[in-house]
């Protein structure tokens, strides 16, 4: 299965599996990655699964999508470039290995 890494802000990496298909969320949530609530399940609603994708990896993840992603992105206070919600990141085998940090307020 893919693996996603996931960076604290403190440094901690967190290594989980990922079924192909599954949302990045999916992997948090079901390994209980700290700073990954996913309050909205899901639907891009809440916020609290905000991500830095690690640049080497912006290519493959792409960019927010937008209308509902970005805007709820818009509504966070500490957005960069690299952000999107890990709920509207599906696993593919081409994002085996993917490295995401997740923001400081989050934890
Ligand atoms: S789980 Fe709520 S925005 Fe992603």
């Amino acid at each position: 299965m893919p693996k996603i890494i996931f960076i604290s802000a403190n440094g901690t990496e967190r290594t989980v599996e990922a079924a192909e298909g599954t949302t990045v969320m999916d992997a948090a949530t079901q390994n209980l990655v700290p700073g990954i609530d996913a309050d909205c399940g899901g639907s891009a609603a809440c916020g609290t699964c905000h991500v830095y994708v690690d640049p080497a990896w912006t290519g493959k993840t792409g960019p927010a999508t937008p209308g509902i992603e970005q805007d709820m992105l818009a509504l966070t206070d500490n957005a960069e470039p690299s952000s999107r919600l890990a709920c509207q990141i599906r696993m593919t085998p081409a994002l085996d290995g993917l490295v995401l940090r997740i923001p400081a307020n989050q934890h």
